[in-house]
């Protein structure tokens, strides 16, 4: 298949798809995201599988399966439709849920994170359906609408659905590729924890000529807290924070001046004057391997033009820290808070609430069916294949690896300049493509490892699992 003949009604459907704000984290939006997991339930009814909504806490879980066939493998197939905010809105050359082709490219807020990686595999099984009878394996998607705020429903939905949701092998394409065209296997993910820290001051907003020199300014508090969390050179600063961080292995280290990409290259791509960071490693390193302290946000005081001499009553900012194997993020919390409480400046209060956590990812990349992912996108691609571990976070995977004990394969199809979270948010066709012939090949692959594997294991498929004890 090339550019060419991509049929226009998969692109008029990835359209449909990505008219949604399926924005979970802004209340706002609840009908639309609500509508989205609809529309994606009714696009699995109309491929033959049985397909719910199930409800959660939260936003709702499309759960879809083909008609299982206990001699196959059981492929669960994660997935978002829950997207990112979209501001700032006047940033972006087309509105975000108005999604256009431009130079072969998809722009739309979801287009890489997650609707267009996702939809590479709902189309790739639908081409396969539509040109052959029986699938190589059993199919079964998983797909959520609270991923882009911490996942909170999926956990305990997994526990009580644990059964129903037996499989063999877990696919995910929710990440980049390291460069554009190069096929990418992240064995590794960063966990994340947040933190919202609130500082309190005078009762109400004082004249800054009045009483400036009589109180402890809120928001110079709260920048002196900011400034503790980091020494200058960019280790963070918090006691203990490094104590659990496993060193990279020599393979990894490997890996990493293997990559197709040199370091100016994370340069270029940020945009940034130059690059910052913990000294010892270089950026490649300390974004997939090293913990960090963000500051996401702050606020306070007046934001309008011109000037106002005022002193606020009070001042926010929102830390998240992406963790690294084998740090504890309820362990990072308490010595987050410990340290902020303890560089305090004197003359106002400070108030910590805890936000969502994820744990880290790892997993090995030599494992059967790694290998036979890596097969099936050094096929695809014509190229080696990069061993990446990726910075961001997906809270759930190791949840999902923890509950169901088989191998979670994370099959990058996002390019490095696709903007996720950000403006302009985009997705190539020709990865569209490739994630299509991706799941067809990686199921086949899948399917010629089961017997091997089943051979040397006595336990059953999932779906016999899943069967007897029913
Ligand atoms: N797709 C990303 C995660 C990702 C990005 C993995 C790049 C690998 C490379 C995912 O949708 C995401 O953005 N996750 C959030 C999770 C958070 C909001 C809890 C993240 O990493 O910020
Ligand atoms: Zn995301």
């Amino acid at each position: 298949m090339n550019l060419q003949n991509l049929p226009s009604s998969l692109l008029q459907e990835l359209f449909e798809f990505l008219r949604f704000p399926s924005v979970s984290a802004n209340p706002s939006y609840a009908e639309q995201t609500r509508a989205c997991a609809r529309w994606l339930c009714n696009k699995f009814k109309s491929l033959g599988l049985e397909s719910n909504l199930w409800e959660t806490t939260g936003y709702p879980v499309v759960v879809a399966r083909n008609s299982p066939d206990p001699s196959k493998p059981t492929v669960l197939i994660y997935g978002h439709y829950d997207v990112q905010p979209p501001e700032p809105l006047d940033a972006w050359h087309n509105p975000p849920f108005e999604p256009v082709l431009r130079d072969d490219r998809v722009y739309a807020r979801g287009a890489s994170d997650n609707k267009g990686q996702l939809f590479a595999h709902i189309a790739g099984l639908e081409l396969l359906l539509r040109n052959s009878n029986a699938l190589p394996t059993n199919i079964l998607f998983l797909i959520e609408g609270e991923e882009e705020i911490g996942s909170c429903s999926l956990p305990a939905f997994l526990n009580q659905h644990q059964r129903q949701l037996a499989c063999d092998v877990v696919i995910v394409s929710d990440s980049g590729m390291v460069a554009h065209g190069f096929p990418t296997l992240a064995y590794s993910l960063r966990g994340i924890t947040a933190l919202e820290c609130f500082v309190k001051g005078p009762s109400h907003d004082l004249h800054s000529g009045v009483y400036g020199g009589a109180v402890h300014n809120p928001i110079a508090a709260a920048a002196r807290l900011i400034a503790s969390l980091h020494h200058p050179d960019g280790r963070v600063a918090i006691q203990g924070f490094y104590d659990r961080v496993r060193p990279l292995e020599a393979w990894e280290r490997g890996a990493v001046k293997n990559l197709p990409i040199v370091e100016d290259d994370i340069r270029i791509q940020t945009g940034a004057p130059s690059l910052f960071g913990e000294p010892g490693f270089n950026a490649i390193e300390r974004i997939g391997s090293r913990p960090t302290a963000e500051v996401n946000g702050i606020g306070g005081g007046y934001q309008g033009p011109g000037t106002k001499t005022v002193i606020p009553s009070e001042a926010f900012f929102k830390l998240t820290f992406r963790l690294v194997p084998d740090q504890d993020a309820d362990e990072i919390l308490t010595l987050a808070e410990e340290h902020l409480r303890a560089h305090c400046p004197p003359g106002v209060v400070l108030t910590i609430q805890r936000g969502h956590s994820g744990n880290w990812f790892f997993s090995n990349p030599n494992a059967p069916y790694a290998t036979a992912a890596r097969e099936a996108l050094r096929e695809v691609f014509g190229q080696e294949v990069a061993l990446l571990r990726e910075g961001g976070s997906i809270p759930i995977l190791s949840e999902i690896q923890k509950i169901f004990g088989v191998e979670c394969l994370l099959l990058a199809l996002a390019s490095p300049d696709c903007n996720a979270h950000a403006p302009n948010e985009n997705f190539p066709l020709e990865n569209l493509q490739r994630g299509i012939t991706l799941h067809q090949t990686l199921l086949r692959r899948i399917a010629s490892v089961f017997p091997t594997l089943r051979g040397s294991q006595p336990s059953p498929s999932a779906e016999q699992r899943a069967r007897s004890t029913c």
